[in-house]
């Protein structure tokens, strides 16, 4: 038998230390041996519940299946593991302190084997590895990372262009995550609204913060799939705090409708992420007169974000995420192409002149909000394999197959902007993989302050125009059909 004890103080309340240890699959950021892990019971973390370390040990590496075997919620956790070569039960203890959160951690493995005389050598290599690991927790919670920055391998594949969007396939997140931090930040107080929920990347941006305890409104269109989504995800993760709203955000009629929704129930937004979109490869106006792609990429979350500021105010520090396009480093902002016209329509062009703008208004709206406690970045995720990219571009999809990002990997980067605190430190910046990149791949995109300037005019004027369309019995009419579910 090798028992291992460590001890550490951190500065954070014990739930959130809590929360943070007994979701086991923490350890894959703060256990330098633990290289994959995966939580393979669904629900909430209870007693029973399974997780699979895969560890590099001195032994070797070794599958290890835990299960948690005592919980008491904010006291202590213990857990039982087993392996081919060893048995090991790890049992932490959580006590208030002066500080913040004391945690005693004890570790007891005994060996199918008999040992013999290696056993003193094997005790000092656990020993070093269990310090090491506590050490990695109590880094993990202490949670004092630096506002990031670009790495140097990242901004020279950038600089050479070609290299840099060869890093959009899963090749780019294997590199980055070598590097990322842990996110400890605890989500229970948090709540994030995620337009386009129901698949791709949106669905699993929910996933996760639903796991992390955030509390979740989804804004999907299709009222049929709203339970089954809710249930699921509550099923998958234990968190009950899940309720959908229901609106065609191609719609601006829709969009105002949602928004006064979520007005009127006065609850702060913590997290705002705007993912709904689509690249239309037939041109097509919405029954409202405006370009698909515009409405929905552009408009419907300009539409959104502004709508919803005084609940963004209403939160701490509220962070808005918006989701681009790497599709974007092809185009400028001109704001005269941005409703495409029907001559030569391209829906790839289209998506990438909307996805632009969508960019510039983060930059707008990050300098407009900074005094105003409200940080708002965009991100783009690579290339992933979701629904939306197999069917708007088979042929891409087919040959790039292999290469591409799974939602959840294509979907990383959202979640850390949702919670990572160094997260917060950033605003008005393009993400790719935890990294800020540039905007500009190619200097024929930076575009002039003209254009830039025009932008917010344009768009409020594109909705005043559609408001005098739209007579106003008719737009409470339509009110009272908004559905909301969950
Ligand atoms: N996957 C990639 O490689 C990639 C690359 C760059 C950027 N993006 C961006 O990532 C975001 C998510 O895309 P994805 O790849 O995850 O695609 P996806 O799987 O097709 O998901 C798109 C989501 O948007 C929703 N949506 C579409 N039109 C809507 C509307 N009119 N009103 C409300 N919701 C609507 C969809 O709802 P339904 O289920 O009802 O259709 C779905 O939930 C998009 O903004 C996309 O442009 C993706």
């Amino acid at each position: 038998m090798i028992e291992l004890h460590e001890k550490i103080d951190v500065p954070r309340p014990v739930r959130e230390a809590f929360d943070y240890v007994k979701d086991f699959r923490s350890t894959r950021e703060w256990d330098a041996t633990a290289s994959a892990v995966e939580k393979l019971s669904a629900g909430a973390v209870e007693v029973g519940t399974r997780f699979r370390v895969t560890c590099d040990m001195p032994v070797g590496s070794v599958d290890l299946l835990y299960t948690v075997t005592h919980l008491e919620q904010d006291k202590s956790i213990e857990l039982h593991g087993t392996c081919r070569l060893f048995e090991v039960t790890d049992v932490i203890h959580f006590s208030t302190s002066a500080t913040g959160t004391h945690i005693d951690y004890r570790a007891s493995f005994s060996f199918h084997v008999p040992l013999g005389p290696t056993v003193a050598a094997l005790r000092k290599g656990m020993e070093k590895m269990g310090f090491e690991s506590v050490q990695g927790l109590k880094a993990a919670l202490e949670d004092d990372y630096p506002a990031p920055a670009i790495s140097a391998g990242n901004a020279r594949a950038d600089r050479w262009v070609l290299p840099g969007i060869a890093r959009f396939s899963r090749r780019g997140y294997t590199l980055g995550k070598r590097h990322w931090n842990p996110m400890s930040a605890w989500m229970g107080d948090k709540h994030a609204v995620i337009t386009g929920a129901t698949s791709g990347l949106g669905l699993a941006t929910a996933q996760s913060l639903a796991e992390r305890g955030a509390a979740l409104t989804l804004v999907i269109r299709n009222e049929s799939r709203a339970q089954e989504l809710v249930n699921t995800l509550q099923r998958e993760t234990g968190n009950p705090n899940i309720s959908v709203e229901i609106a065609d955000l191609s719609l601006m009629s829709e969009v105002e409708r949602l928004v006064e929704r979520l007005l009127r129930t006065g609850r702060p937004i913590d997290i705002l992420v705007n993912n709904a979109g689509a690249l239309f490869n037939e041109r097509t106006l919405t029954p409202e007169g405006l370009e698909q792609s515009f409405a929905l990429l552009l408009l419907s979350p300009y539409r959104l974000t502004e709508g919803l500021k005084p609940l963004l105010l209403a939160a701490p520090q509220a962070r808005v995420i918006n989701v681009v396009s790497g599709g974007m480093y092809t185009q400028p902002l001109k704001v005269r192409w941005l409703q495409a016209r029907e001559e030569n329509y391209s829906g790839s062009v289209a998506y990438a002149r909307c996805k632009r703008a969508l960019m510039v208004l983060t930059e707008q709206w990050a300098e407009a909000w900074e005094d105003e406690g409200v940080v708002v970045n965009a991100m783009h995720p690579g290339w992933a394999d979701t629904p939306g990219v197999e069917s708007a571009l088979p042929g891409f999809h087919r040959i790039t197959r292999r290469i591409l990002r799974s939602p959840e990997e294509g979907a990383d980067t959202i979640v850390w902007l949702a919670v990572a605190t160094e997260a917060g430190k950033a605003s008005g910046e393009l993400f790719l993989d935890r990294e800020p990149r540039t905007p500009h791949l190619l200097r024929k995109t930076e575009g002039d302050a003209t254009e830039r300037d025009a932008l917010q005019p344009y768009l409020d004027s594109v909705t005043a125009a559609k408001k005098r369309k739209t007579p106003a019995k008719r737009r409470s009419g339509a009110r009272k059909q908004a559905a909301t579910a969950g």
